[in-house]
């Protein structure tokens, strides 16, 4: 944990329009003054991320006991032009926490970060270190995920030193590693009546359905007029690529390991395949060509959240040819570790840098 004249210092250096690489609940932040477009600049230019790619506003949750006491209202009224019940009901559910609330931005909130849309993404994330920042720093903090665009985003302070080595003196406030592992639920209530989901994250619909009554839809399932609505607010973890490895990843279907080894079929290659804890060893001794090792993942959906993105750098790190993960299982509560896998698959392997990520 962090001294809090170590904070201080992070405060000052937010203020002074640095960056501070912060630990939130999901991953590390790149955290820079939201109020300051040259600070804002920074960030971009320091992930290798366009411009028009959206921040989202970490505000600090006041600090009381009774969370129906937050006055939520005044907190958000510089940020967002209304605010709804529905706004109110997953606020008070769910903030602080992970998960993310997109809004029609105030005329004060700058187009450096909100990459020239209407809309504005806040959340109030609820590790103690990111909440201390925030509230001696009085203001919002736009925080990206601390990595380089396109690439696995980091769950320790030693993950961001790592991504930005030799290319910028950055502080980093170390908070041990992340407790969820992937990125914020985020959800659209800027378009007035229906809440849609845009991200999914360790907070699933179904878990908001039951805390608040407010029903989430699937980005597919909501019409604008007589339209289905295509034209979604620019995200840039809904591009294909992104999360990235450099060693080429690929799922398997159950039981089909051998299968997916036989189609990489380089008799030198070295394979780590990711088994699941409740399964018993996959009998890879059949397959000669290849020089296999088991790697074993949480077959619970919060546990493999947790560790997904370490286990990626980790193996990332090791040397090896190929990684396979198995398919995650149907079911909602596996839809963010499904989305990120697929996700990184897609951009993974040594040119993933060449591919549509920018
Ligand atoms: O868990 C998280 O949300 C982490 C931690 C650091 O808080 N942050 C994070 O930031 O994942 P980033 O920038 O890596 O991803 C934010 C996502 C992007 O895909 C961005 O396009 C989307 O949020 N976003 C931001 N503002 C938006 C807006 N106004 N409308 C729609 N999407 C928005
Ligand atoms: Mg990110």
């Amino acid at each position: 944990m962090q001294s809090s004249a170590v904070i201080n210092e992070a405060v000052q250096t937010l203020r002074d329009g640095g960056l501070v690489a912060f630990p939130t609940e999901t991953v590390y932040g790149l955290g820079a003054d939201a109020k300051n477009p040259e600070a804002i600049k920074q960030i971009f230019i320091a992930k290798g991320r366009p411009s028009n790619h959206p921040l989202i506003v970490h505000l600090a949750a006041p600090d009381k006991f009774d969370q129906t006491q937050i006055d939520w209202v005044a907190l958000l009224a510089p940020w967002v032009r209304d605010l709804s019940e529905e706004a109110l009901k997953l606020i008070n559910a769910f903030w602080p926490g992970p998960l993310t609330l997109v809004f029609k931005k105030g005329k004060s909130v700058l187009n450096e970060l909100t990459g020239g849309q209407d809309t504005v993404a806040i959340r109030a994330p609820s590790h103690p270190i990111a909440q201390e920042l925030l509230r001696k720093f009085k203001g919002g903090v736009v925080a990206p995920s601390a990595n380089r665009f396109g690439k696995v985003s980091p769950t320790s302070a030693a993950d961001v030193r790592h991504e930005f080595e030799g290319m910028l003196d950055l502080m980093v406030l170390d908070g041990g590693d992340c407790e969820v592992g992937i990125e914020s639920t985020i959800i659209d209530l800027s378009s007035g009546d229906k809440a849609i989901l845009l991200r999914p994250g360790s907070i699933t619909p179904s878990e908001i359905f039951a805390k608040t009554g407010v029903k989430v839809y699937q980005p597919g399932e909501v019409k604008s007029g007589n339209e289905v609505t295509v034209d979604l607010p620019r995200v840039s973890g809904s591009l294909k690529a992104h999360y990235a490895p450099t060693t080429p990843l690929r799922l398997y279907a159950p039981g089909r390991v051998l299968d997916a080894l036989s189609e990489f079929p380089d008799i030198k290659s070295r394979v780590a395949v990711a088994v699941w804890d409740s399964e018993s060893s996959l009998v890879l001794d059949d397959h000669p060509s290849t020089d296999v090792e088991e790697v074993i993942v949480s077959s619970d959906p919060t546990t493999f959240a947790s560790r997904l993105y370490r286990s990626l750098r980790d193996l990332d790190q090791q040397g090896w040819d190929l990684i396979l993960f198995p398919e995650p299982p149907a079911g909602e509560e596996w839809d963010g570790v499904r989305d990120r896998l697929q996700r990184a698959c897609f951009g993974s392997g040594p040119s993933s840098s060449n591919h549509d990520n920018n």
